[in-house]
């Protein structure tokens, strides 16, 4: 009996194109990486949170996004002003995500975009990103997750929230 023929489906260059297969997946794991690198958003621990709810941060020393997951706290310092944010969106409270470098956020639910201030820009949300209350201790913010301060409610408290450096 005679052994079955072998055939190839791919015109005897499976080998290539299983190494290309592979090739532009480790490309596209590197694509992925950069990415990744291009957006750090990181992460901010608390150095204290009082019994009042209070919670105390460092004051970021360059521009930058930080988000303190626990306390659901976005803190971003832009243009000599820091501000920080309740992590929800106000449109039906998504978790908001930043854009890469200090370039504002956007929800990713429904795509609301706003401006690193927390200015809404366009989406389906109806106000700008809620402020946290917010103030300097020393070289300390210390920040209120339990007061937020919502643009169309209370516009002079909003616009108010932020500390100058
Ligand atoms: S939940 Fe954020 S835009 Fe809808």
């Amino acid at each position: 009996m005679s052994e079955p023929t072998k055939t190839s489906h791919c015109g005897g260059d499976c080998d290539t194109g299983r190494r290309g297969f592979l090739r532009d997946a480790i490309n596209a794991a590197v694509v992925l990486a950069g990415l990744a690198t291009l957006a750090p958003l990181s992460k901010l621990a608390a150095l204290e949170v009082r019994p009042t709810g209070t919670v105390k941060y460092p004051i970021p020393a360059t521009d930058s996004v930080s988000i303190d997951s626990s306390n659901e706290v976005i803190l971003c310092r832009f243009g000599g002003e820091i501000f920080a944010f309740a992590l929800s969106c106000p449109h039906q409270n998504t978790a908001i995500r930043a854009l890469p470098g200090t370039k504002g956020f956007q929800c990713p639910r429904h795509k609301s975009k706003y401006k690193p201030d927390g200015t809404f820009i366009d989406g389906k949300a109806t106000r700008n990103m809620d402020r946290l209350h917010i103030t300097r201790e020393g070289n300390d913010l210390i920040v209120d997750p339990n007061i937020a301060y919502e643009s169309d409610t209370e516009p002079a408290k909003w616009g108010a929230a932020l500390v100058k450096v």
